[in-house]
């Protein structure tokens, strides 16, 4: 099964999801092509290292998302993609696409979903003091970070954590936990029922 994975940073979680590939805990998954909107990611070069092709496609470059959105898709498409995997993919993906991949497309989120949407999960529940936050792997829907949950796993914030730490000890559980949500997906154990 082909499997597309977006990101626009450092891609740590792009290198979990390679090396799981590698440990071959993906069950038939491959991941055939990595999607970056930020020509200076460090994510792009993990790809190259790892010998996956890339698709570079700047948001300013197109008038608007779908127009963005179908430039990718197409794309995805030619490579015979069908699954998409959001791992740190900073834009939000229009609903033409959302559609065109129904039920085909997880993302990570660094919090556990309801709480803390958004792009500063980790920092707004260190900020707001609260003993237990996590980690969510969910299906996207048009809704931001509001998707049906795939897998979820707490991670408890010590009196001594930093933010720095607090940030180590999310990432940690998020390199294991994706990998174990694409196996799921590409076994064919997840259904979105909703
Ligand atoms: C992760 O914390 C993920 O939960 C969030 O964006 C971050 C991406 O980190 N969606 P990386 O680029 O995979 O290192």
């Amino acid at each position: 099964m082909n499997i597309a994975v977006f990101v626009s940073g450092n891609g740590s979680n792009l290198q979990a999801l390679i090396d799981a590939g590698r440990a071959e805990k993906l069950s038939a998954g491959k991941i055939a092509l990595v999607v970056c909107d930020q020509p200076e990611a460090f994510a792009l070069r993990r790809a190259q290292k790892a010998g996956i092709p890339t698709l570079v496609v700047e948001g300013n470059d197109y008038a608007s998302r779908e127009e963005y959105d179908r430039r990718i898709i197409q794309r995805l498409r030619q490579d015979n993609v069908e699954l998409v995997v959001l791992a740190g993919f900073m834009r939000i993906l229009s609903g033409h696409f959302v559609n065109e991949y129904k039920d085909k497309i997880l993302n990570i989120h660094p919090a556990l979903l309801p709480d803390f949407k958004g792009a500063r999960g980790i920092k707004d529940a260190y900020e707001a003091g609260v003993e237990i936050t996590g980690v969510t792997v969910h299906f996207v829907t048009e809704e931001l970070d509001s998707g049906p949950v795939i897998l979820q796993e707490r991670v408890r914030i010590e009196k001594d954590d930093t933010i720095k730490t607090l940030e180590e000890k999310i990432h940690k559980v998020e390199h294991k936990l994706y990998p174990e949500a694409v196996k799921m997906f590409v076994d064919g154990e997840l259904v979105n029922s909703e």
